[in-house]
């Protein structure tokens, strides 16, 4: 098996590198680390990549930028491959209100290239998308909610299960960001339904793992772990701290897109996250941080949201259970914090 992953230095990325390495796969990585250009020094992910050159079997990495439409025809004309994860982007909200340009060209543009790649020369390869869930904008905090000690909850009972793909995608905020991958999720959805490719697409909400390297912008649970871990303080903004996100564990991802590559669908789009179990607020993490040996979180409050920022997301995972029976969550929020302690703990050591 020969499988391509592009943004293989991030933490999906590297998560599928390690995956398909580990069952014999031969595996292409392609980054060019632009989260450090993105993110600065904090974001530099190329610790990961030797990482991976290091210890997966099987796996080669190619310094390409996916905006490069030249390069990526290229490798898809002259490479063969069964499946292709497609992880590469730019993450944020609030940098891509800084970069526009930049934000559309990797999000949209890239995956362009990429989507027609396979559609000239291996239209017979399967096709998966990372998307988010910030594709619904901020739809979801339509919903009711009600104020609990430490979060913020669904009002009505017929919400508890989360946001469906069900939930509409125009018509409300979004960030450029938002609307970038709007713009990947709808065309990956187009080249599966018109060229009837095999390309899934799939929303995620709070994906992480060991590997994340959080930042403020971006990636919260990893971040707040590692702020808590270093005694640094760590900005709330907005909704008291009781904003509610789902976390996925990224091996529990992997193990979704891999059901998706044994029996593909052309252009379905799933939902998915760590569901109600693996629901927390921020107030709820930065416990649960501190009962783990992770420090007690110093704080600072914004009295401001993020725009559009959910209130409370919690994806509706029936779907993808329906579609690959015997798929579900395996890997708890506590195991995900644990994970994150003990590999932040090795990295900050390394940097000190
Ligand atoms: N992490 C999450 O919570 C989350 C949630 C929902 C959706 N997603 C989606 O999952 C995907 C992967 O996210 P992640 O958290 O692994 O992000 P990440 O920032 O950790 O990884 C993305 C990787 O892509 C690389 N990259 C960026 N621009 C590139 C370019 N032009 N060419 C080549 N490589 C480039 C970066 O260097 C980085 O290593 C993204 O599409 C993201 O929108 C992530």
């Amino acid at each position: 098996m020969r499988v391509l992953v592009t943004g293989s230095n991030g933490l999906i990325g590297s998560e599928a590198v390690v995956h398909f390495s580990g069952l014999g796969a031969d595996v292409v990585g392609v980054d060019n680390n632009m989260r450090a250009v993105f993110f600065g020094p904090e974001g530099d992910t190329r610790w990961n990549q030797r990482r991976l050159e290091r210890e997966a079997k099987g796996f080669s990495h190619l310094e390409l930028d996916i905006r490069n439409r030249d390069g990526v025809l290229k490798l898809l004309e002259t490479e063969r491959f069964d499946l292709i994860v497609h992880c590469a982007a730019q993450p944020s909200h609030d940098l891509a209100a800084r970069m526009p340009f930049e934000d559309f060209d990797v999000n949209a543009g890239g995956t362009l290239n990429l989507l027609e790649g396979v559609r000239r020369h291996q239209p017979e390869a399967v096709f998966v998308l990372t998307s988010t869930n910030k594709v619904y904008g901020d739809a979801p905090n339509e919903l009711p909610v009600k104020e609990l000690p430490t979060r913020w909850e669904y009002a009505r009972e017929e919400d508890y299960t989360g946001i469906s793909e069900e939930c509409r995608i125009d018509r409300c905020l979004h960030s450029l960001f938002g609307a970038s991958k709007v713009a990947a999720d709808v065309i990956a959805q187009e080249y599966g339904r018109y060229f009837g490719l095999k390309i899934g697409v799939f929303r995620g909400g709070c994906l992480t793992g060991p590997q994340h390297s959080g930042v403020e912008l971006h990636g919260f649970l990893s971040y707040l772990a590692k702020t808590a871990l270093t005694g640094k303080t760590y900005r709330i903004f907005g909704y008291k701290g009781k904003q509610v996100r789902d976390n996925i564990h990224c091996r529990d991802v992997l193990r979704a897109v891999h059901r998706f590559y044994e029996a593909p669908r052309p252009g379905e789009v799933y939902n998915i996250g760590g569901g109600r179990a693996n629901s927390c607020s921020i107030l709820e993490a930065a416990d649960l941080v501190a009962e783990l040996g992770g420090g007690r979180l110093k704080t600072e409050y914004v009295d401001k949201a993020r725009q559009g920022d959910h209130i409370c997301y919690i994806s509706d995972l029936r779907k993808l259970e329906s579609h690959y029976p015997g798929w579900k969550v395996e890997i708890s929020l506590r195991d995900i914090l644990s994970e994150m302690i003990d590999s932040w703990r090795v990295r900050n050591r390394h940097t000190a």
